[in-house]
């Protein structure tokens, strides 16, 4: 298997406002991987479009997402950050991937049939290509690792499937071309952490959601720390006290989640925190997570409202982006359209 140099992608859709669960489960850990890769991160607004977006909400929301990728530290000098409808090279070899990827694979995937639901005849037939454009995004980087969050899994292996048969069907070809055995490399998925997935603070069984009626059950990135604190106070618990080892976590959800939050925001372990809390009655471990919370939180809410007031700054950040990102992007398309046998002038 040939070697391919390594570099982090991954997205996030402007869909919605950000919130504690986008952060801990994705934001976060794009920061920390700075320091190991090189990053590309991509603001999603194709994706976004396959279900309805508001014109004016579908820009605010990719300036915001933008907006909280700063906040959070991430260097769009050292790295790339954009939004994916300014580099077209994602779309020209999505469509080559709709001709690589066959139909099952796709009657496969479980977040369409959940996004579709009972309506599939009036689901867009974006909406069912998803993961095609998916895959391009990751792979016109050549990208060998995406942080993503345990529900995009199914995802990274359809476009590991799809790059495995791009190679295999298009081999000779490739290695006419010089590319030797293989033109695409097989991404890994990068998934992990204690709060990979944060549950809503009314029910400990849900994922904190951006369509969640209750405003109460998740902690949104813009909260000043008068909400933060008012919504941890809230916060579903059980009578219990804490335990003192993981293992007392198992059926209580609500106890699992908030410890789950603090081990990541303070980048321990849950064993940790239970060493610590341990025997503690929730009013006394929930006042040490608004702390944390608000240690954590409070700067990059308030960077992004800073960041808010001047769109022209993020603008201009997106088109930098996507310049440095076109760079990498077109050679590969030029390397497929050659693979793929299409004419092209030089
Ligand atoms: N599907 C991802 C999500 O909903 C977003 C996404 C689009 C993405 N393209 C990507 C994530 C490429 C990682 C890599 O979370």
């Amino acid at each position: 298997m040939a070697q391919f140099t390594e570099r982090v992608f991954s997205g996030v859709q402007p869909t919605g406002n950000l919130h504690l669960g986008n952060y801990l489960g994705a934001i976060k850990r794009f920061v920390e991987m700075q320091a190991r890769y090189d990053c590309i991160y991509c603001v999603v607004d194709m994706h976004a479009i396959t279900v309805w977006q508001d014109p004016k909400e579908l820009a605010s929301q990719t300036r915001e997402v933008t907006a909280a990728f700063l906040a959070a530290g991430i260097d769009p000098r050292r790295h790339i950050v954009f939004n994916q409808s300014q580099v077209s090279e994602h779309a020209e070899l999505a469509w080559v991937f709709n001709c690589v990827a066959r139909l099952g694979w796709l009657n496969r995937m479980t977040q369409f049939k959940e996004k579709a639901g009972k309506d599939r005849e009036n689901a867009s037939v974006g909406l069912y290509a998803y993961p095609n454009l998916m895959a391009a995004d990751i792979l016109v980087y050549r990208a060998t690792h995406v942080p993503v969050g345990e529900d995009q899994k199914q995802h990274l292996e359809l476009t590991r499937d799809i790059a495995q048969k791009f190679n295999n069907d298009w081999s000779e070809s490739i290695a006419a071309h010089g590319h030797g055995d293989a033109f695409f490399p097989l991404t890994e998925p990068l998934i992990g952490g204690p709060a990979t997935r944060v549950m809503s603070l009314r029910d400990g069984t849900r994922k904190m959601s951006k369509s969640d009626p209750s405003d109460y059950s998740r902690i949104n990135l813009t909260d000043p720390p008068d909400a933060i604190a008012q919504k941890f106070k809230k916060a579903k618990t059980d009578p219990e006290p804490l335990p003192s080892e993981e293992a007392g976590l198992a059926g209580r959800p609500e106890a699992d989640n908030l410890v789950g939050i603090f081990a990541a925001l303070k980048d321990v372990t849950k064993a940790n925190v239970l060493r610590e809390y341990g025997g503690a009655q929730f009013s006394t471990f929930k006042s040490a997570l608004i702390d944390l919370a608000v240690t954590k939180l409070g700067p990059i809410g308030t960077e992004m409202r800073r960041l808010a007031a001047d769109p022209g700054h993020i603008d201009a950040i997106l088109a930098d982006g996507a310049e440095r990102a076109r760079a990498i992007a077109r050679p590969t398309l030029e390397a497929v359209k050659d693979i793929v046998g299409f004419v092209r002038s030089r």
